[in-house]
């Protein structure tokens, strides 16, 4: 082993403001997370124009704290990470703008990290032991991916969502249901008290054999659902449609990553992305790996939802094969995974 590179690393492609410090890909010294959720909920989602402008008053900020929490001086800084795609765009080029002057600044490489990657590679902080080939569920806000993760930094695309993202159908349902934004976290809390076989949703498994998913069928249901629910006037059981709705989508993740992981020969089955933090779905996908012989890996919440450290993760590995970028890097709104940044 060589001597420990400890890469700062920053993250603002959607509504958190986040820094963090990392060492070898592995250790978190500082996470710092600020989140906008707050001033977005007003509007029901995230307004891109207002969360450029809160990245632009925190970033700075956001960057001193996690030195700070990390023990670190900018100059202890080995290499700057910072997420170029997917992402919106005014947002991201914060990020990019604040990472690019700290490492032109202290002469140091700049390393640009997709925000799937950064994802998957949560796991890879909690799960010392964890190690490529395995297949992974990226499930967030903005994308449902089923990943075969041949190598650091080499994917394979098995499956991917051919309308909404699977978080996207949580805040969708939540919307409709008034529970408000984000919908995911509200969903999980008021489906713990539902009942999940009082409505049966329909569950799209697509084509015989195939990994890819839609949700818009599942989603319209539920709308009809509602709708016909108020026009007959009968009362509507909030707990059991977020209940009921998630276990249509939980049981169609679940099988199709499990199926992934057994067909692939991998021995583990890993979810990653903002969905990821489900506990139903953690809870599903760990008693169906079980019972074929699969071992479910996920990160802790904190490192589901967006967060520096997990770009601070990808970035080491990009470092190791030579992926490094210069000041020319640009935002990259709709990257996806496997391409190069
Ligand atoms: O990964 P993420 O923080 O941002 C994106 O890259 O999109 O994911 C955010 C998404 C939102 O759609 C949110 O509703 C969903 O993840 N989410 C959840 C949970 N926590 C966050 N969905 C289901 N259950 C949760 N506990
Ligand atoms: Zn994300």
């Amino acid at each position: 082993m060589g001597k420990p590179m400890t890469i700062l690393a920053i993250e603002t492609s959607c509504d958190e403001t986040s820094a963090a410090v990392v060492k070898d890909g592995r250790e978190i010294l500082s996470n710092v997370i600020s989140t906008q959720i707050d001033i977005h909920k007003k509007f029901g989602g995230v307004v891109p124009e207002v969360a450029s402008r809160k990245h632009l008053e925190n970033v700075n900020l956001i960057v001193q704290e996690a030195l700070e929490q990390g023990g670190v001086k900018l100059e202890d800084i080995d290499a700057v990470a910072v997420t170029s795609g997917p992402g919106l765009v005014g947002a991201l080029l914060i990020g990019l703008t604040t990472a690019k002057a700290l490492a032109y600044s202290i002469n140091k490489p700049l390393i640009g990290v997709n925000h799937i990657e950064g994802h998957i590679s949560a796991n890879y902080i909690q799960h010392k032991e964890l190690e490529p080939p395995f297949v992974c569920l990226v499930a967030s806000g903005g994308h449902s991916h089923i990943v075969k993760v041949l190598n650091y930094g080499s994917y394979k695309i098995l499956g991917q969502t051919r309308d909404d993202a699977a978080g996207e159908a949580f805040d969708k349902i939540a919307r409709a249901l008034g529970l408000g934004y984000p919908g995911g976290p509200l969903i999980d809390k008021m489906a713990a008290q539902g009942n999940a076989h009082a409505i049966d949703f329909p569950r799209a498994y697509l084509e015989e054999g195939s990994y890819d998913f839609s949700f818009s069928g599942l989603k319209s249901s539920a709308l009809n659902y509602l709708n016909s629910m108020k026009m007959k006037g009968e009362e509507i059981s909030i707990p059991d449609v977020a209940a009921s709705f998630q276990e249509a989508v939980v049981e169609v993740l679940s099988e199709k990553l499990i199926r992934a992981a057994v067909e692939h020969g991998s021995k583990y089955a890993v979810l990653a992305g903002g969905v990821a933090a489900n506990s139903r779905l953690r809870q599903a996908l760990t008693h169906l790996g079980e019972q074929r012989g699969i071992h479910v890996l996920y990160p802790a919440p904190v490192l589901c939802t967006d967060n520096a450290a997990m770009i601070g993760s990808a970035a080491y590995y990009r470092y190791l094969n030579g992926s490094v970028s210069d000041l020319t890097l640009n935002a990259r709104p709709n990257l996806t995974i496997g391409e190069s940044v």
